[in-house]
């Protein structure tokens, strides 16, 4: 079986997007989750923007010497050298650089010609080997590029030393099977010489659908992120992505080395750190993604789960009978609850949270997870501040 490999941006894309900023800590221990969750390539930031995601893609390349690490470039020496520099501890460290192709990025971003951005990729391709084995090459907004100047492109990169050629949809403005069609026609001119990757943006809420279309197509990496975060609309969400494919084995006959039953603690890890959560009806993470409310729906449930249930809930780690938790509920179900939120309180947090809950669990029918996680940050947050 064809195997896809997950490459995660939850810290470049997804980081860079509004709201969504992570301080240094955070990044390490949003890494070390992705690492248990089993990413195969771990975007760590883009080090020329500046020196806090420089120093994160230096810690975590420190810090987690078994993962494949990636840092972003723009197709400059500058850049090149700084994703190096921040590399330079990863054991199996990636170049990501990256330019834009298309006439209208050339004509008014970049005010280049075809002939010199093919020119800036070759050189940057070839300059990023000299620091690292793994160059990934990335053709911004390969979608509304014309089509035989991107074929151009991926051969010369290839040949200048690429093993990645992504081609993403940066502006979300593809549709399932004109990817599909891009992507098939790249993996044929490119055959084995190099894996063909996916970017989806999620503009037109097709990100999942054309990052699948185009694995299907012959595409073997994805790019993705926790809870679908990232520029405007977001990136594919790597949970959508997981599951579709082991869900859907008989149309994704892929295999993908992700530990989906760590996919719910990673997206509310995730949560912890930045300014908001999924929304409740979001796919595999949200909040009602298996609640089944409607009476026809509870009924033939409880006559036989699948009926309406395609995911276990266990399957992608949500804690059993997580909806509520009420007044009766002890220390060691309200510790098991936030653990499986991605928590790691110490007994003392623990104690002041169980404090807060009983007496509001008290007054209400019961407690709800993302209300638990927002007592949570409370009490960690006073924590921190002395207020305790
Ligand atoms: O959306 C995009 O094109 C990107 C590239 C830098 C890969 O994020
Ligand atoms: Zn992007």
């Amino acid at each position: 079986m064809s195997r896809v490999y997950i490459f995660d941006t939850t810290l470049r894309d997804g980081e860079q997007s509004p709201g969504c900023s992570m301080t240094k800590a955070e990044k390490l221990k949003m890494a070390s989750q992705l690492v248990e969750l089993g990413v195969d390539i771990l975007e760590a930031g883009f080090p020329i923007a500046s020196d806090g995601d420089f120093e994160s893609v230096d810690a975590i390349s420190r810090d987690f010497p078994n993962a494949k690490v990636a840092a972003l470039a723009r197709c400059c020496t500058q850049d090149i050298e700084r994703a190096a520099e921040a590399l330079q501890h990863a054991r199996r460290p990636r170049i990501h650089t990256f330019i834009a192709t298309s006439d209208i990025h050339l004509k008014y971003k970049l005010k280049r010609t075809r002939e010199q951005v093919l020119d800036a990729a070759i050189k940057a391709v070839a300059l990023a080997r000299n620091y690292a084995d793994d160059v990934e090459f990335s053709a911004e907004d390969a979608t509304r590029t014309d089509l035989e100047y991107l074929e151009q492109v991926c051969n010369a990169v290839v040949d200048a030393g690429a093993r990645t050629v992504n081609l993403p949809d940066t502006v979300g403005f593809s549709v399932p099977d004109e990817y599909a069609e891009l992507i098939g026609r790249m993996v044929k001119v490119l055959g084995d010489r190099a894996i063909v990757s996916v970017h989806c943006h999620d503009d037109l809420g097709l990100a999942v659908a054309n990052s699948l279309a185009a694995v299907r197509a012959g595409a073997r990496q994805v790019e993705c992120t926790i809870n679908g975060i990232g520029e405007r609309a977001g990136n594919a969400a790597l949970e959508e992505i997981v599951m579709a494919v082991r869900t859907r084995q008989d149309r994704l006959p892929f295999q993908i080395n992700i530990q989906s039953e760590k996919l719910y603690s990673t997206s509310q890890m995730l949560t912890q750190f930045i300014s908001f959560g999924p929304q409740p009806n979001k796919a595999i993470v949200g909040e009602n993604a298996f609640a089944h409310e409607a009476g026809i729906h509870q009924d033939g449930y409880l006559k036989e789960k699948s009926t309406y249930e395609i995911i276990s809930p266990q399957s992608v780690g949500v804690p059993e009978g997580k909806l509520v938790l009420g007044k009766h509920s002890g220390r060691h179900a309200l510790k098991n609850r936030t653990e499986d939120l991605g928590f790691q309180l110490t007994h003392e947090e623990l104690e002041e949270v169980y404090k807060r809950f009983t007496s509001v669990a008290d007054n209400k029918k019961g407690m709800r997870d993302q209300e638990i996680a927002k007592l949570v940050r409370t009490v960690t947050e006073a924590f921190k501040t002395s207020a305790v």
